[in-house]
């Protein structure tokens, strides 16, 4: 049976591994395993994300959709140690990479959590994701479309995706639904798109998005 690295319960064996993140501000030695998205290396597309990112909000909520095995969480946390960083993930595994991960690198402001965990905050001050375009545009569409509706008034979402994974349609999609994308880096076939939730968000293009024709 083929093993996706979005399972809840991944079966490949484990392998235990460490990445190394090098980036100007923050150094981090991070545990990973088989089974975890990018288990060898930091992906270039995370890496884009976190070299080309704005600085996230200082304090509240913040979210990594999609953590992996923590990456994003732990740079946020360090980056942001007054804010609350919340690693969402559908793969156990990942949660208990990025558990371990924020605690041998002392970052107490890390929480992780399944997606569906009544505890993530219905506000968020930056939504910051290397998203799991694997599980298809309608899923992804509908991912995005929840988590981006939590973003507090004045609040940021920043996305990689690949230009071969359908960066461009994605970035169009969003805009069309009421969610301005622009693109504020591109490197190695990588966008980083931008999303700033207005102060007063239309629905109307989301629903007319979703009516049966
Ligand atoms: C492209 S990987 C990024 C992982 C990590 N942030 C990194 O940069 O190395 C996307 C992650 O999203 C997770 N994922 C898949 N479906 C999800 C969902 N419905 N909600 C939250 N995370 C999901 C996958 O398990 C995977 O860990």
């Amino acid at each position: 049976m083929t093993s996706h690295y979005f399972e809840a319960q991944p079966t490949a064996a484990h392998r235990p591994g460490q990445v190394r993140v090098v980036l100007p501000d923050v150094y981090l030695e991070l545990e990973t395993d088989s089974g975890v998205f990018s288990p060898g290396r930091l992906d270039p597309g995370t890496r884009l994300l976190l070299e080309e990112a704005p600085p996230p909000p200082a304090e509240g909520d913040l979210l990594d959709l999609g953590c992996g095995y923590g990456p994003v969480a732990c740079v946020l946390a360090r980056r942001s140690p007054a804010a609350r960083v919340w690693a969402i993930d559908v793969n156990e595994r990942a949660l208990g990479l990025t558990a371990r991960n924020a605690a041998r690198a002392g970052l107490a402001n890390v929480r992780t959590a399944t997606p569906d965990d009544p505890g993530v905050p219905g506000e968020l001050a930056a939504i910051w994701s290397n998203p799991p375009i694997r599980i298809g545009k309608a899923a992804l569409h509908d991912l995005l479309r929840g988590w981006l509706a939590r973003l507090r008034p004045g609040g940021h979402a920043c996305l990689v995706v690949g230009k071969n994974l359908g960066s461009d349609s994605l970035q169009s999609w969003l805009t069309g639904s009421g969610w301005p994308a622009t693109r504020v880096a591109v490197r190695s076939g990588y966008r980083l798109l931008r999303i700033d939730r207005p102060e007063h968000h239309d629905l109307s293009a989301e629903r007319t998005l979703v009516t049966p024709r």
